[in-house]
């Protein structure tokens, strides 16, 4: 059962999600250790922290100096040794369901007794993860969203068996951070936000993919008319238009063909210099 005071963090996963989350936990004040598979991930990771706290400190963002908040961010290969005192894991690996558990099996076996073991996952059950070990009630979903050091809301699910002491304790954890948790009490797919951006990214997708609308006017169209600060497609690119294919198969929700030959051409977003838009020829998402 937990009843953990949080002050050693591991993050698994240095991608996106997962350097974003280690920066955000080291810059309210906890040791964080940021670990991937290789070396290359984790030091991919870890300059992206450095970008993105240079960048906060450049616009007077940051209280502490680059190098204090970094001097907090330790990094790893190995799981074992990564989570063996660690007071609360957050897993942001991919979106695999066997992934996630093979991972959280692991984790059973090496994070102590009484860790807080969360997942990041955008979608996927948190029941279902919390079954690969044999403390489900220790388990619960953190869910930050993309860019995890800018964006308040994070949701905290319950799996089914949640115990509500681990879910308090997340929520608790994530009002330290500065962020505002909101509980997800149902192991929904999708969970909250994501159910609602569903038909806000896949409807235009949709449209686009019948010849009823372009992609920049989609865009404008929302950003312009209801002032949201970007529109789908631009949001699609900078969560990864793969990782909103993912969520809607695994809702068994059909894919808008503009959505699949993204993906097939391997166009996934930012992360790849292209999606919707070509970020590397300078214009960007050039809509609004
Ligand atoms: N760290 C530091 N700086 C960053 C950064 C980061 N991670 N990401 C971008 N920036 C910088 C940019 O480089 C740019 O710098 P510049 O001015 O020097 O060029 C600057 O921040 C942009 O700042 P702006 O003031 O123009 O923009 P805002 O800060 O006002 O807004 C935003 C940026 C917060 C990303 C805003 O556009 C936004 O809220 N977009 C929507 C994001 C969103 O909805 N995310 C959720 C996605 S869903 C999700 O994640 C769920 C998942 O499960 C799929």
């Amino acid at each position: 059962m937990t009843d953990v005071d949080v002050r050693r963090v591991t993050v698994l996963g240095a991608g996106n999600m997962g350097h974003g989350i280690a920066e955000v936990v080291a810059i309210a004040g906890y040791d964080v250790v940021m670990r991937d598979v290789n070396e290359e991930l984790v030091s991919e990771g870890y300059e992206s922290i450095e970008w993105s706290l240079e960048k906060l400190a450049e616009k007077d963002r940051l209280d502490e100096s680059v190098e204090t908040v970094l001097s907090r961010v330790d990094t790893a290969v190995e799981l074992e040794s990564a989570v063996s005192d660690a007071d609360l894991v957050v897993e942001a690996a991919p979106e695999r369901m066997e992934l996630k558990k093979e991972i959280f099996g692991e984790l059973d076996e090496h994070a102590p007794a009484d860790a807080i073991l969360a997942s990041n996952t955008s979608s996927l059950s948190i029941t279902e993860i919390a079954s690969a070990t044999s403390r489900p009630e220790s388990v619960v979903g953190m869910h930050f969203f993309n860019p995890p050091v800018k964006m308040a809301l994070v949701e905290v699910i319950y799996g089914s068996e949640t115990a509500e002491e681990t879910a308090e304790a997340a929520n608790e954890f994530v009002e330290s951070l500065g962020k505002t948790p909101i509980y997800v009490r149902k192991d929904v797919s999708g969970f909250v936000v994501n159910t609602v951006l569903g038909p806000y990214i896949g409807e235009p997708a949709w449209m686009v993919s019948d010849g009823e609308a372009t992609v920049r006017e989609a865009d404008a169209a929302m950003v312009n008319r209801r002032g949201y600060p970007m529109g789908p497609f631009e949001l699609s690119d900078l969560t990864g238009i793969d990782v909103g294919h993912h969520v809607r198969e695994e809702a068994g929700r059909p894919i808008p063909p503009v959505m699949a030959e993204k993906v097939e051409a391997g166009d996934l977003g930012r992360k790849t210099g292209a999606g919707y838009y070509d970020y590397e020829s300078g214009d960007g998402a050039d809509y609004v």
